[in-house]
C-alpha cells in the first residue's frame, strides 16, 4: 500500500491492521517506531477525532503529527494543491488530508512522493471505517452478523460498505430514496461481496431491514457541507432516526455504534446513544489505536 484513499486500498491488509490496531490498544509502551517521522496534517474542514488520534497516534510512536488548516496554508489563497504535495513531500513523512472533495486528495496523492492518507472527504472515510470493524470484531467476535447502516449514504455510509463487502459481514442500509449511496460505491461494493459472499441491500424501509440486525450504525443527517440543505433534510431523514422502537426490533444484543459528532434528537436519541447498548466510546477510542496501525504501517 502506498496511499489510503480508499478503504479498498487496504483491502488484503485489513485483518493485518486490525491485529496491529489490537497490540497497540493492549500495549503501554510501543517504542518509537517512527522517531523521526513527521505526518503533515491538511484540515480543508473542522475535525475532532480523526485530528487528535492522528496528532496523538505520531506522537505515541516517536513521530510528529503537524496541524495545517487550509485557511492558514497557500493553498487557501490558490496555491495549487499539486504544488503543496511536491513542496512537503521534501519535507515531510506522511501526508493526512480531510479534504472537501475527493478530487482534492487524489490530485494531492497524485503529485506527492510520500503516502497519502485519506481523513475523510464526500466520498469516503476508509480511517474511521477501520475503527468501526475493529469494534465490532470486539463486540462480536466475528465478522458473521449484519450491519444496518440507517441515513445518508454518504462517506461513512460507503467505506463500510465497502470494507463489509472485503470481510464478508452482511450490511443494509436503509435510506430515504435520492440519498443511496453512489452508483460507483455500490458497484464495487458488489464486485468485492460477489467474491466474500457478503450479502448487501439498499432499502428505503427501516422497519424491515432492522430486523435480526447485531449492529445498528448512524451518521448525521446533515454531514459537513450539505448545511444549506438542512431544512429539507431534517424532514426527509426523520423516519429514519435510530430510536428506542427501532432499537428493540433489531436484534437483543445489537450493538449502536456512531461515528461521531451526533446530534441528539436528529439522527439517534439520546436514549439510544447515551444507552446501554451503545459502543460509540470504544469506538472512539478505536480510532486511536486503528490511526496508529495505519501511521505504522505506512510511514515506518
Ligand atoms: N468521526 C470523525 O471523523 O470525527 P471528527 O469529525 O471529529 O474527526
Ligand atoms: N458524514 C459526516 C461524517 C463526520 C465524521 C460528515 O461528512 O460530516
Amino acid at each position: 500500500m502506498k496511499h489510503l484513499l480508499s478503504i479498498c486500498d487496504v483491502q488484503h491488509q485489513i485483518l493485518e491492521l486490525l491485529e496491529i490496531a489490537h497490540k497497540f490498544k493492549m500495549s503501554t509502551s510501543f517504542g518509537k517506531p517512527l522517531q523521526g517521522k513527521t505526518l503533515a496534517m491538511i484540515f480543508e474542514k473542522p475535525s475532532t477525532r480523526t485530528r487528535i488520534s492522528f496528532e496523538v497516534g505520531m506522537n505515541q510512536l516517536g513521530g510528529t503529527g503537524l496541524y495545517l488548516a487550509t485557511d492558514d496554508l497557500q493553498i487557501g489563497r490558490g496555491e495549487p494543491i499539486s504544488d503543496t504535495a511536491k513542496t512537503m513531500s521534501r519535507y515531510v513523512d506522511g501526508i493526512m488530508i480531510r479534504a472537501r472533495k475527493h478530487n482534492n486528495l487524489i490530485q494531492l496523492a497524485n503529485n506527492s512522493s510520500v503516502p497519502v492518507i485519506n481523513g475523510l472527504t464526500d466520498l469516503e472515510h476508509p480511517c474511521q471505517a477501520l475503527a468501526d470493524m475493529q469494534t465490532v470484531l470486539e463486540y462480536k467476535g466475528d465478522f458473521k452478523g449484519k450491519l444496518l447502516f440507517a441515513g445518508d449514504g454518504n462517506n461513512v455510509c460507503n467505506s463500510l460498505l465497502l470494507i463489509c463487502s472485503i470481510l464478508g459481514m452482511d450490511m443494509t442500509v436503509a435510506c430515504p430514496p435520492g440519498y443511496e449511496p453512489p452508483l460507483q460505491i455500490m458497484e464495487k461494493a458488489q464486485l468485492l461481496a460477489d467474491k466474500s459472499g457478503a450479502v448487501i441491500e439498499i432499502t428505503s424501509d427501516i422497519l424491515s431491514a432492522v430486523k435480526g440486525c447485531d449492529v445498528i450504525y448512524t451518521d448525521v443527517w446533515v454531514s459537513m457541507g450539505k448545511e444549506a440543505e438542512l431544512k429539507d433534510r431534517l424532514k426527509i431523514f426523520q423516519p429514519y432516526q435510530i430510536n428506542e422502537q427501532i432499537m428493540g426490533l433489531a436484534k437483543k444484543d445489537a450493538i449502536f455504534m456512531h461515528c461521531l459528532p451526533a446530534i441528539r434528537g436528529q439522527e439517534t436519541t439520546a436514549s439510544v446513544i447515551d444507552g446501554p447498548q451503545s459502543v460509540v466510546w470504544d469506538q472512539a477510542e478505536n480510532r486511536l489505536h486503528s490511526q496508529k496501525a495505519i501511521l505504522y504501517t505506512l510511514l515506518k
